[in-house]
């Protein structure tokens, strides 16, 4: 008996690993996280599953859900949304399992800023504007951030920001990017993507209120910097017809003899 941690994704059902979908329909028992995972994804279960929406449950009585089918010797599929190595709460389940004994595996899914890059046609890293992405939040009820990862220290980098869980303290996040980033900088606001009410609102950091209007409090990622609309960036040197490497020698003297195929 294992539970198998998937990631169901951003929200299409077809949007899962052809391992979780398979995983999901051998298994008797399904818990999902029911705020983000949609009834889609739960199709792939067997039609005689017990299927359990985790999402007004304890961490203990998750635990005893999942201890009860251990002892019954059934399988678990074990859901939370897009990828479980960020905020999915995956950590602290796997813990208790390991000190109960109960063996566990991971199957990763589609992160949503994945999907909204996607949702954007975007390439989050482009040359000359930003090479790395911060994947980061603000502080919730819940959680409170670290005091080193704020948003003006990331954004001092220039990195493209993808600021989850926060939509509702945009005007926050909007005075703590700008003076970084500056008021023209692009910015995208993407609410539930891949659901059928998918909502994306492209706009610049000091314009991005009025574009908004009132729709504040659904599930949103926002993506902040220079690569989320850009009109001026450079080619990378991967292609460049007079870039010698491995896979295309080029010139009379190319550093890699012999080696392409
Ligand atoms: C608890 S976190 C889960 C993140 C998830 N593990 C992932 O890989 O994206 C929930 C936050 O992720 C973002 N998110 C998750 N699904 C989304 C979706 N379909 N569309 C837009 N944002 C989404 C939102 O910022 C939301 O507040």
């Amino acid at each position: 008996m294992t539970v198998h941690f998937i990631g169901a994704g951003p929200g299409a059902p077809d949007l899962l690993t052809l391992r979780g979908r398979d995983l999901i329909a051998a298994s008797p028992v399904c818990l999902y996280a029911g705020s983000l995972v949609p009834q889609g994804v739960l199709a792939h279960c067997p039609a005689d599953a017990r299927i359990i929406n985790t999402a007004s449950l304890s961490l203990d009585e998750i635990m005893a859900e999942i201890a009860a089918a251990h002892a019954q010797g059934h399988d678990i599929a074990r859901l939370h949304s897009g990828d479980l190595s960020v905020w999915s709460a995956m950590g602290e389940q796997l813990r208790r399992l390991r000190a109960l004994g109960i063996p566990y595996d991971v199957t990763p899914g589609v992160p949503s800023f994945a999907a909204a890059a996607a949702a954007l046609g975007a390439e989050l890293t482009l040359p000359g504007l930003a090479q790395s992405v911060v994947l980061t939040r603000t502080s919730g009820r819940a959680t409170a951030m670290p005091a080193t990862e704020n948003l003006a220290a990331f954004a001092a980098t220039g990195a493209t920001l993808a600021i989850h869980l926060s939509v509702h303290v945009l005007d926050k996040v909007i005075a703590d990017l700008t003076p970084h980033y500056g008021a023209d900088c692009p910015v995208a606001v993407v609410w539930r993507v891949t659901w059928p009410d998918e909502r994306i609102v492209r706009s610049t950091l000091g314009n991005l209120q009025t574009a908004i209007g009132t729709e504040m409090e659904r599930t949103a990622l926002i993506l902040v910097g220079r690569t989320i609309a850009p009109e001026d960036f450079g080619e990378s040197r991967l292609y460049a017809g007079d870039y010698d490497r491995r896979y295309r020698p080029v010139g009379t003297d190319p550093r890699f003899p012999g080696t392409a195929e």
